[in-house]
């Protein structure tokens, strides 16, 4: 089966081919980040048309670097949620409308279980069950994962969800947007445990975590420390950065590994724009090795959004069976824990 994906939740255009035999055949990206950096965030409306304008040649350059025709696509995946309607809706209208024409079958994917799913296109893919870490711009959440479409949530953010965290720091940073990947950079060169910054909410029980407060931490500081221009000099900039991302890094291995223990899983996947953060990897990584476990990722490029993320989880979901209705229908808010168990 060769599913046409596509993905348009928030800021990015993703289309994908994927077949289910011989894998991924070819994927676009347009990232709108130029179009939004100006205003510092995504503006919601300028999202959805700039995805008008950007689908169709990125679907007809996808068909044509995976040498498929129309006629060989047989059925059509869309982000149905969650995310910005506006955004939701060009994809979910676009891709059902192309296969109502093509006369395939069509699915609305779920874009955290795409997430979610995205380490399993990777050559060494982990095996269920696992704990999944969701962490993305507008997630973090801790998985119970049995299998597609068997997810328990352990954990989730009570405030921001972590890549927003990083998108605020850099605000402050005066870092453009989105700001997550500059202060990962930034962070490289500072100086290791001149700032100490707060763990929040790994001194008591629980798997959920907050991050606003690590926000006001960072604004005090970098406050403290600020120059005539309202900012401390690069070097500090640099060390407070280093701080920040050391602290939401611990707090997310802390969490991660206390999900591990409470389920007695070995195997974690994380996903999701912050998994392509290197520190979280490492610290990952380092971490569960001590415990016998072990960290599954997807490639840097299918950590943010993407279509092939999204083809892939179609292609999962059709293969059972599973198919949308005619009319459209789009979720901005989605509880992942409510989507069907794959039954074949
Ligand atoms: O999954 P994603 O592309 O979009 C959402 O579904 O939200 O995640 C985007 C988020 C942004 O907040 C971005 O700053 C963050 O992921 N991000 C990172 C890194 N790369 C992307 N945060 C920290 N370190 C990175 N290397
Ligand atoms: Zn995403």
């Amino acid at each position: 089966m060769r599913v046409l994906g596509i993905e348009t939740s928030c800021d990015e255009t993703g289309v994908a081919i994927y077949d289910t035999d011989q894998g991924l055949l070819a994927h676009r990206l347009y990232s709108q980040v130029a179009l939004h950096s100006e205003y510092g965030g995504v503006v919601p409306e300028l999202a959805s048309r700039d995805h008008v304008r950007k689908l169709l040649p990125l679907i007809e350059e996808v068909l044509s670097a995976a040498n498929t025709s129309p006629k060989q696509i047989d059925a059509v995946a869309y982000t149905a949620g969650p995310g910005l309607i506006g955004a939701l809706l060009v994809g979910a209208c676009f891709g059902r409308s192309l296969a109502y024409g093509w006369g395939v079958p069509a699915v609305g994917v779920h874009h955290m279980e795409g997430h979610l799913l995205a380490p399993l296109l990777e050559p060494n893919p982990p095996s269920f069950p696992f704990v999944a870490l969701l962490v993305s711009g507008g997630h973090t959440q801790l998985v119970d994962v049995a299998g597609i479409g068997q997810y328990k949530l352990l954990g989730e953010s009570v405030d921001d969800a972590a890549g927003e965290a990083f998108d605020k720091a850099a605000k402050m940073l005066d870092l453009d947007y989105p700001g997550g990947p500059l202060v990962a950079r930034l962070a490289e060169k500072g100086t290791p445990g001149r700032f100490e910054f707060p763990r929040p909410m790994t001194d008591r029980p629980g798997l959920d975590f907050s991050f606003s407060g690590l926000k006001t931490f960072t604004l005090t500081t970098i406050a403290a420390h600020a120059g005539a221009d309202g900012l401390p000099d690069d070097q500090t900039c640099a060390d407070i950065a280093w701080a920040f991302q050391e602290a939401v890094v611990d707090t997310l291995v802390i969490k991660c590994r206390r999900a591990l223990e409470q389920t007695g899983k070995r195997t974690l996947v994380i996903a999701g724009g912050v998994s392509a953060n290197r520190r979280l990897r490492e610290k990952l990584t380092e971490s569960l090795a001590k415990i016998g476990g072990e960290v599954f990722y997807a490639r840097h490029e299918f950590c943010t959004d993407n279509g092939a993320m999204i083809a892939f989880a179609g292609a999962q979901r059709l293969l059972a069976g599973q198919t949308a209705e005619l009319g459209v229908n789009v979720f901005p808010r989605w509880n992942m824990e409510t989507l069907p168990p794959l039954a074949f």
